[in-house]
């Protein structure tokens, strides 16, 4: 385990009730927990404006019906196996197919990857989840 330090932090009364009222919302255990996400989400922001590599998911609903859509969808994907650790398809109804893309590598591949994969007709909800690829602690 890391080492760990403790530092104290100096703010006005309101503004610790209200960060104290959010994180109980968000059903942190504790001020220091809720703290250190608050910093990892920050250096992920970092991260993320700096193009570094990072790791997530891409999850598209997309219409199965739809002309040529599955075969734009695989040849998109074959052009970015660089990027991609594993794809899974999940057949949702008669009509709806649910496929989330596990990927990791640079930031700016992943959003070009999400964004062509949302362009494509038929493609009916998108949404891209980045994190850190391990490197915050
Ligand atoms: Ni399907």
């Amino acid at each position: 385990m890391a080492d760990i330090v403790r530092f104290g932090i100096s703010l006005e009364n309101e503004l610790l009730a209200n960060f104290d009222t959010l994180i109980k919302r968000r059903r942190y255990s504790n001020r220091s927990e809720a703290i250190r996400d608050l910093i990892r989400q920050e250096l992920l922001k970092k991260d993320l404006e700096e193009y570094r590599d990072v790791a997530g998911a891409i999850t598209f609903i997309y219409d199965h019906h739809q002309r040529n859509l599955l075969n734009k969808i695989i040849d998109v994907q074959h052009d970015c196996q660089d990027i991609i650790q594993s794809s899974q398809h999940i057949h949702l109804d008669h009509h709806n197919c649910l496929e989330i893309v596990a990927v990791k590598g640079n930031s700016r591949k992943v959003s070009k990857l999400s964004d062509m994969l949302k362009a494509l007709k038929g493609v009916k909800h998108s949404s891209l989840s980045m994190s850190s690829a391990g490197r915050i602690k």
